[in-house]
């Protein structure tokens, strides 16, 4: 059988860095994001015993031996669960560049689980293809659900999932993505996890955890747009700062990245309300209201290195669609 499933990339306010497991990729603690409408992937799986060997072909750039193995290893999770035996071809596309922060592995897993179930015949529910996702790649499982999602860290494969807190018209805002770089990144969000714990500041991160998980659950609750940005922001900076110092460290950010960083502290000092956060790479995500829109994408384009602007409003979760891409 063919399916094909669209799924959105997520922008976290509260990020996923680091594991207490790293099999079952759970993570060390809860996390918080929205799904973005305009960066997403377009995945068709079919399984066919016409197939001698499982083809996997990503549109517009040849995958690494690595990048195939962990796709067809998602594929083995979902043939033991439907106990087939069947190869498989997928082709898999994305709207936007691979591999530079903007989470190309969330929507990517994301619909490859949605299509690879439906297509093995398998019916399951929301949270069973979070927890399936998951297991392909952590932030994945936050492109399943709609709107504003929070994934719960759980105590086992069972309990690790992602859900919805709020629909996407919940808080009427924008992320307007800034691309510095469309290069693909050296080290993977994958390997970065691992490091996390010889950062000396881990533990003061994960220690803050509860409380500001609290905070930016209540502002959601109270469309409280200030304090989300500020949480979203302060928590992108103390993510980073885990990053810059493990061991061997990450630096993720490039000089636009800090330039982009500057303008928007600045911008607000001058009244706008606008909050950045970024994720394991250079990019930058923009938080402001709908009506800020033109203002910040004029400013940001006075700025140097910029290499594109996508303008992205909360979004429904995975879906299957009837249009296949083979
Ligand atoms: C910085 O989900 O890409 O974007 O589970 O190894 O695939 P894997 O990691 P991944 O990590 C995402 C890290 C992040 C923060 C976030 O999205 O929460």
């Amino acid at each position: 059988m063919k399916a094909t499933a669209k799924a959105p990339a997520n922008i976290a306010s509260i990020k996923y860095w680091g594991r207490k497991d790293e099999k079952l990729r759970l993570p060390a603690n809860d996390s918080i994001s929205m799904n973005l409408s305009e960066v997403f992937t377009i995945t068709t799986v079919e399984f066919s015993e016409s197939y001698k060997k499982d083809e996997v072909k990503l549109v517009g750039k040849k995958l690494d031996r690595k990048e195939e193995k962990r796709i067809i290893d998602h594929l083995d999770r979902v043939r033991n669960l439907a106990k087939i035996k069947t190869f498989a071809k997928v082709v898999t596309k994305n709207n936007f560049p691979t591999g530079t922060g903007i989470a190309s592995s969330a929507s990517g897993f994301a619909a490859l689980t949605v299509a690879a179930v439906k297509a093995s015949g398998l019916e399951f529910s929301e949270r069973q293809l979070s927890i399936l996702a998951r297991q392909g790649s952590g932030s994945a499982c936050r492109s399943i659900p709609d709107g504003f999602v929070e994934w719960k860290s759980g105590s086992s494969s069972d309990s690790s999932y992602a859900h919805t807190l709020f629909p996407p018209d919940w808080l009427n805002i924008v992320d307007i993505l800034a691309v510095v770089e469309k290069k693909t990144k050296k080290i993977s969000s994958s390997e970065g996890h691992a490091l996390t714990e010889s950062s000396p500041f881990y533990g003061v991160r994960i220690s803050g955890m509860k409380d500001k998980l609290k905070k930016i659950k209540q502002a959601l609750t109270n469309k409280d747009f200030k304090t989300f940005g500020e949480i979203s922001e302060a928590e992108a900076v103390n993510m980073h700062a885990v990053m810059m110092t493990s061991c061997p460290p990450l630096y993720y950010w490039t000089p636009e990245t800090l330039k982009i960083i500057l303008s928007v502290i600045e911008w607000r000092e001058e009244g706008l309300p606008v909050y950045f956060t970024i994720d394991a790479g250079p990019n930058v995500h923009l938080l402001a209201l709908p009506e800020e829109i033109d203002k910040i994408v004029q400013r940001l384009k006075r700025i140097e290195g910029i290499k594109g602007i996508i303008i992205n409003k909360p979004t429904e979760g995975a879906k299957t669609i009837s249009t296949h891409l083979f």
